[in-house]
């Protein structure tokens, strides 16, 4: 079983999806550890729910470098393969980003390239696009700009609110998050250029 190391920041709804994907069977790999920043995030009782190592990891007092080689050296003592961005609200320094290269997924609220950042869900509503959703992307040391893995579009409705709108986008993200995990760790992900063609989709 390959091995997935998944950071997070917050509630964890995303590593909840990935949870469940295992369980089915369907995520093509294991998650062998959770690290938070935060030591309140829920999503570490989920993890811990499930049985799964979930740690706190503090990154105040550290450089970033600092902190992005703690999580690195503690992501291989793991074994880990496949880092999971999922709601981890720090920016990776090039320390991470290198050392597991290709090998980041983050799930994101928006169709990228629109909408990078925070707020992407306020973002689209208030720029009035018809069309937004979620994207899987590989990480690179950009902000939200790596490869495209998988898109999932959500219709937003004269009557969203950020709130509706992001219930339904985190719906989709919570579709697609497992299943580019899948096909990454099942090597159907061919990279050319910034295009990542997925076999099977
Ligand atoms: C999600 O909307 C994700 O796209 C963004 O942060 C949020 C995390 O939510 N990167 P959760 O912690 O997975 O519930």
């Amino acid at each position: 079983m390959k091995k997935i190391g998944v950071l997070i920041s917050g509630r964890g709804s995303n590593l909840q999806a990935l949870i469940d994907a295992q369980r089915k069977g369907e995520l093509g790999g294991e998650i062998a550890i959770v690290i938070s920043n935060v030591e309140s995030a829920p999503g570490l009782e989920r993890a811990r729910r499930a049985g799964i190592p979930a740690v706190f990891r503090d990154h105040r007092g550290k450089s970033r470098e600092a902190f992005d080689a703690d999580l690195v050296a503690e992501m291989r003592e793991h074994g880990v393969e496949l880092v999971c961005l999922a709601g981890f609200m720090r920016l990776l320094s090039p320390t991470l980003v290198r050392a597991f290269r290709g090998r980041i997924l983050n799930v994101h609220p928006a169709l990228l390239p629109a909408f990078p950042g925070l707020d992407a869900q306020r973002q689209a509503l208030e720029h009035g696009v018809k069309l937004s959703g979620a994207t899987v992307h590989v990480v690179d040391e950009g902000l939200d700009s790596g490869p495209i893995v998988m898109q999932e579009a959500v219709r937003v409705l004269g009557a969203d609110t950020v709130e509706t709108l992001s219930a339904r986008i985190l719906e989709a993200e919570h579709r697609i998050y497992p299943r580019a995990v899948r096909a990454l760790l099942e090597g159907r992900c061919r990279t050319e250029g910034r295009r990542v063609v997925v076999e099977g989709e």
